[in-house]
């Protein structure tokens, strides 16, 4: 079982994506344990996307994620990392299969809707730099049909 984070990125809201993209997560059998809408200080930046500092493409990225507010999300299940990496889809739009929430709902190279943590280490990492007051456990009431015991040992 894991728990990763998911950041829905400016344009999703300015889109009017937002429930829509947590829609598909929320579907999938992916559960809430953390949601938040809140703005991204530039400081918080640096710190999320430390990997990128000093590539061409950083002061831009920080410039995005940083114009308005951002909904994140720690959403919890069976191989929850690897399950939203393969639902968000390449990372820019053109590239993106459809069927995949940046295939099917953006075309931009810059402005791609979605973050997801890339590995359970960097999951760890981001959901305490998001969530630095601890995510909620709670048990859904049909958490008994979305996956039991051999999916989540
Ligand atoms: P994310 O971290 O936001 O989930 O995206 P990702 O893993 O698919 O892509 P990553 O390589 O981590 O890049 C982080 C974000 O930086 C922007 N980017 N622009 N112009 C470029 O070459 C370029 N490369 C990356 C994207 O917004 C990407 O999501
Ligand atoms: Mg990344």
């Amino acid at each position: 079982m894991e728990t990763t984070l998911v950041l829905l990125k400016p344009d999703a809201l300015h889109r009017g994506l937002a429930g829509a993209i947590l829609a598909r997560f929320e579907a999938k059998g992916l559960q809430m344990v953390g949601l938040k809408l809140m703005r991204i200080t530039p400081e918080l930046a640096a710190q999320h996307y430390a990997e990128h500092v000093g590539k061409p493409f950083y002061e831009g990225l920080v410039r995005f994620m940083t114009a308005s507010p951002v909904i994140a999300a720690a959403l919890r299940g069976p191989d929850a990392v690897a399950v939203v990496r393969r639902m968000m889809g390449a990372t820019f739009g053109p590239e993106a299969e459809p069927g995949t929430l940046r295939g099917d709902f953006g075309i931009s190279r810059s402005f791609n809707l979605v973050h997801g943590s890339d590995s359970p280490e960097s999951a760890e990492r981001e959901l305490k730099l998001f969530f630095p007051e601890g995510t909620l456990a709670w048990e859904p009431a049909t958490a008994v049909w979305a996956w039991d015991d051999e999916d989540a040992p």
